[in-house]
């Protein structure tokens, strides 16, 4: 988490930073801080969002041609003024701004303590700063081999950040586990946790590796690893376009992103779907063909709302290509000790490609011998870094904290997994495919349909607003669909709301449900169609009010059903894709009419870069 920018160059920094911070807060937004370097150090930094500290600094002077800004995801210390980013050495000479966590600051604050250090805030960042500038008065060493030494004696994952005002032509950075990309300019470098604050100024960019550090002056980048090896840094061209990063007219970034769902989804499928020819091409796994035939059990790794995508691809893929299919929190996953073997694949699941359960599980299961496939929106982050091969879901930058665009790209992404090995292994035929792939084909069409459902969604949304909980049942690959809208609901308007499979709301839930409960149903008619009619009848019984996300032309569920919404009939393989989108635009509707920060709520961030 936490969004880092850095400027160094002949424009001015302050508003770079500002705009980049603005990009950079769905990291997190607890706080955020700004250090400019003309003649002297100058840092300003406030708790509350990047537009708070812009409130404060208004009137004070932001000049200056180097610079950098942070804007949080509190870990270690409270989000405070205190506790906000930049942090100083203790002469106040340097400065540090840094995405991560230093695990064994406490060892390392502990003996700074006992030199004499003097500690402003609680977080381990300062504990950094502090060595850095503790190593420099020990050794007598430079800034840059000091920030190296300093480096080689941190255990942790960190995108840092360092300024000096002794040093005024330079600026530091350095990553490990966190993500940092270094757009190359005329004279200027820019310094970001991702390209979107870098875009409107170079397309050149370099992503750091893991263990480097560059040194950036105005027209001079030299990049070393933290054993001193001098790297030659690869340049490449970003594809990422400025209008991406603009809400386009939408209030809210989730929204456009939900609306930008056939875009992504036919983007997603653009280049990898031959129906004619019965086909499914993935150039990014093409070299494991063989692999895929002979694996014995896939293990689909994910967090949240990719967790859930996963458990669609659990079903696409035992029911397509019949390989085993275990679908892992990867929080869970990496401190057990799995059963992991080299026949086994491993799919990691992740918008962000930088997920920290998830890097962890790929090590671990790549320490086992497993073959491992990334499944990422972000292209050149961490993941699609430390796997063997995989998909890019292609679905554009994400802004909304909440996942939507980013789901059903990770779930077509899966189809075409299902179907790949399906075809591999010859578990499907031609004909079947061609017929499979044809559907598959329309399905941003019939999203853009489902899409005409907004008002009633919204009406139906005016309604049910003031639940304090929320029911979400589906069966088959519609109980992830369950789970997603559940965790939509909960995470952007605070309702509490639980996703089961629909039969097991015998076992337990029913004994919530009265007047006040509503339960929303995915009751469209495919397998399990008439086993849901049942549970709809069981909840009625209890006066539950339902809602259900129906077939078109359905009648039978329209006549217990306090309220439907009608998606288009699709085959079951892609119910997920279609029926996710009601259930996006309800819980969007209902945290708009709650007042909620749709695009960043309470407590969350987007890249969850720690444990
Ligand atoms: C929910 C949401 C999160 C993420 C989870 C994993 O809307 O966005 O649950 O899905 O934090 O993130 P990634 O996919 O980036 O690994």
């Amino acid at each position: 988490m936490c969004g880092i920018v850095g400027y160094i160059g002949y424009r001015d920094a302050y508003p770079i930073i500002i705009k980049g911070l603005h990009r950079l807060e769905y990291r997190g937004y607890d706080s955020a801080g700004v250090a400019l370097l003309d003649k002297e150090m100058r840092v300003y930094k406030k708790a509350g969002k990047v537009s708070d500290l812009e409130d404060f600094v208004k009137g004070i002077d932001t000049s200056g041609t180097i610079g950098m800004g942070h804007t949080r995801w509190a870990t270690h210390g409270a989000p405070s003024d205190r506790n906000s980013h930049p942090h100083s050495s203790g002469d106040r000479k340097l400065t540090i701004i840094h995405n991560g966590i230093i695990e064994n600051y406490n060892v390392i604050k502990e003996a700074l303590l006992g030199k004499g250090h003097i500690f402003k805030s609680d977080t381990d960042t300062e504990v950094l700063i502090h060595l850095v500038e503790d190593i420099q008065n020990e050794t007598g060493l430079d800034l840059q081999e000091a920030v190296r030494v300093a480096l080689n004696r941190v255990i942790g994952a960190y995108a840092i950040v360092i300024m000096s005002a002794d040093d005024p032509d330079m600026v530091i950075a350095a990553r490990k586990g966190s993500p940092m990309v270094i757009g190359v300019g005329k004279g200027e470098y820019f310094i970001a946790s991702d390209a979107t604050p870098i875009v409107e100024y170079t397309k050149n960019v370099i992503y750091l590796n893991d263990n480097e550090i560059a040194y950036i002056r105005r027209d001079d980048l030299l990049v070393k690893t933290i054993d001193n090896t001098v790297q030659t840094p690869y340049i490449q061209k970003l594809e990422l376009q400025l209008e991406m990063l603009e809400k386009g007219g939408y209030d809210h970034f989730m929204l456009k992103e939900i609306y930008e769902q056939p875009r992504s989804v036919r983007d997603c499928l653009r280049g990898r779907v031959y129906p004619q020819q019965g086909k499914v091409q993935l150039g990014g796994i093409k070299e494991y063909s063989d692999k895929l035939k002979n694996v014995d059990r896939i293990i689909i790794v994910a967090c949240g709302t990719s967790w859930h995508a996963g458990l669609v691809g659990e079903y696409l893929i035992e029911e397509y290509a019949r390989v085993p299919v275990e679908v892992e929190y990867a929080s869970e996953f990496r401190y057990r000790n799995p059963i992991i073997t080299e026949k086994d694949l491993v799919i990691a699941i992740s918008q962000s490609g930088e997920t920290a359960d998830t890097m962890a599980a790929i090590e671990l299961a790549k320490e086992k011998g497993a073959t491992i496939f990334g499944v990422c929106n972000v292209v050149g982050a961490s993941i699609p870094r430390i796997t063997h091969a995989g998909v890019y879901t292609h679905a554009g930058p994400e802004i909304g904290v909440a996942s939507t665009k980013a789901f059903t790209a990770q779930v077509t992404v899966l189809t075409l997994i299902a179907f790949y090995i399906a075809q591999q292994r010859g578990a499907i035929t031609r004909n079947k495919l061609i017929e499979y792939l044809t559907e598959l084909n329309e399905i941003p069409d019939l999203i853009e349909q489902t899409l005409k459902t907004n008002e009633s969604v919204k009406a139906i949304s005016e309604k049910i607003k003031d639940s304090r909980n929320c029911l979400f049942l589906g069966r088959g690959s519609s109980f992830p669909v369950a789970l997603e809208g559940a965790l939509k609901l909960k995470e952007i308007s605070y309702i509490h709301a639980e996703g089961y499979p629909a039969a097991e709301m015998k076992h337990g839930p029913i004994a919530l449900i009265d007047e006040e409960m509503p339960v929303v149903f995915i009751a469209t008619k495919h397998s399990s169609y008439e086993k849901v009619i049942s549970n709809i009848q069981e909840v009625k019984a209890r006066k539950g009010q339902v809602i259900a996300i129906v077939t078109e032309g359905d009648t039978a569920v329209r006549s217990m059903a306090d309220y439907v919404i009608e998606i288009p009939q699709t085959n079951e393989a892609f119910v997920p894709l279609i029926a996710t989108i009601p259930l996006q635009l309800l819980s969007y509707h209902i945290a708009v009419m709650r007042g909620c920060n749709v695009d960043q709520p309470r407590n969350l961030a987007k890249s969850v870069t720690v444990e």
